[in-house]
């Protein structure tokens, strides 16, 4: 698919009570962590509920790209037969990511230890941000990289023919460095270890566990310590995707904020580091009740029953941040409806998201009549009685960003409206007729 599609303005208006079953799609992480480790596995995986959203979809491609077969066999059913590891072939393309650090940051780990070259590259918002924190560890394994200044993308990778095992302690908490750095360790002799001060989503780890890799993670007086023995055979497994709790966060905020809701947003993922959002939110004091609390796949899901309700302004704590990092900007959004001063604190990685997320949500919370203050590495939302709205966001090609607006717009007193909902196809590409479903007044 090409990733030139034009500009598609949306706005958003004042709705009634919100109700019913929101259908979420499956986790963004999760998918396109089982798409790279089945082509890295011998024999079939079989992935049930993946998210088909654009920037998984250029993923499988990539996949098959590196010699993977990869089919999709039904809605969210696909299957991957893999190369092993190490087994990857040269592209004969130059790799396109479209919109996804995930994506990009991943599928260079998986390849530099192995003998071939690829190029990768990515759209507009893509090619600005940072990729020498893969790059640089990746050349300690012994990969040759060749980047754009700055260490941008475009970014050629010759993958090392004798790679090196490496410790290497994380500069920033951040789950894509790690993962980066275990896929590549997959095809070193010995034992690559990844540090890390603060844990982050731990999807890597507990998925290749169940493909057959000898991991394990340790907390020591350095951090988290992550053990991986290279060279293992993976062995093909059925994936159940759950349910992705960055993408529920949109319908929850809808039905807190908008008076009179009440939804069900079944099958979520409650892995502990990814709740950051729902432990804020239940210090805000949400009615947010989790029913039916089960293990789908090797993750912890539950159903989430959400109602509107009063809420208080939080001081969300930096060490919380690596837990909830996505979902800031729909937090300063409900943050806008709560009673007093939302603090979010520890989030200079916001700056280095999809967009700088920082600045995108407090330029357009202040178009639509809100008061924001930041720093490099917070920011604290005030909240008001009523939101005025009336203002048009602009979205710098970030889905999180254009929902988070529209979402706003469902309980302001004037519409809000953002410059291009497009971006919301990369992880969610249901979103409009979902939300629609439960009345929310959208086009
Ligand atoms: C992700 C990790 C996070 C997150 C991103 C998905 C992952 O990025 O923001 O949406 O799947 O590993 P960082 O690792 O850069 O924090």
């Amino acid at each position: 698919m090409s990733h030139s599609a034009q500009p598609r303005p949306m706005t958003a208006r004042r709705s009634g009570a919100l109700s019913g079953v929101a259908t979420v799609p499956g986790d963004k992480s999760i998918s396109h962590r089982a798409l790279i480790l089945g082509a890295l596995s011998v024999g079939e995986t079989r992935i049930t509920g993946l998210l088909e959203g654009q920037d998984v979809l250029d993923t499988a491609k990539a996949m098959a790209a590196f010699g993977a077969q990869v089919e999709r066999l039904g809605e969210g059913e696909w299957s991957v037969h893999g190369v092993g590891v190490g087994g990857f072939g040269e592209p004969e393309g130059v790799i396109d990511c479209g919109n996804s650090g995930t994506g990009v940051r991943l599928i260079m780990g998986a390849m530099a230890t192995t003998p071939i070259t690829a190029t990768f590259t990515g759209d507009a918002s893509l090619s600005r941000r940072p990729m020498a924190r893969i790059t640089d560890p990746l050349a300690q394994f012994g990969a040759q990289i060749t980047a754009r200044e700055g260490g941008r993308l475009p970014i050629t990778i010759k993958g090392a023919a004798d790679p090196l095992p490496v410790r290497y302690r994380t500069p920033v908490a951040s789950a894509q460095i790690k993962s980066a750095i275990l896929l590549a360790g997959l095809n070193v002799p010995g034992e690559t270890v990844v540090i890390e001060s603060e844990p982050t989503r731990d999807h890597s780890e507990r998925m290749l566990a169940g493909f057959g890799a000898d991991i394990r993670t340790e907390r020591t007086d350095e951090g988290y310590v992550i053990t991986l023995q290279g060279r293992p055979e993976l062995r093909a497994q059925p994936v159940a995707v759950p349910r992705d709790p960055s993408s529920a966060a949109f319908p929850v905020a809808a039905a807190l904020i908008v008076p009179g809701s009440e939804i069900r947003v079944p099958g979520v993922s409650r892995n502990p580091t990814r709740d950051g959002l729902y432990v804020t939110l239940r210090e805000m004091g949400a009615d947010i009740a989790f029913e039916n609390q089960r293990e789908e796949g090797g993750e912890p899901v539950a159903d989430l029953v959400v109602r509107h309700g009063p809420l208080k302004g939080v001081t969300v704590p930096a060490d919380r941040a690596a837990s909830m990092i996505d979902e800031f900007p729909i937090l300063s959004v409900i943050a806008a409806f709560a009673e007093g001063a939302t603090v979010m604190n520890g989030v200079a990685e916001l700056r280095v998201k999809e967009s700088d997320r920082i600045d995108a949500m407090a330029r357009g919370l202040e178009a639509n009549g809100v008061q924001v203050e930041e720093t490099r590495d917070s920011m604290t939302v005030h909240g008001m009685g009523k939101v005025p709205g009336g203002g048009t966001a602009a979205t710098h090609l970030d889905h999180r960003i254009a929902m988070s607006f529209l979402i706003l717009g469902l309980a302001t007193e004037a519409p809000v409206s953002i410059d291009d909902g497009e971006p919301i196809a990369t992880s969610f590409p249901d979103f409009l007729p979902l939300m629609q479903g439960l009345g929310a007044d959208l086009d």
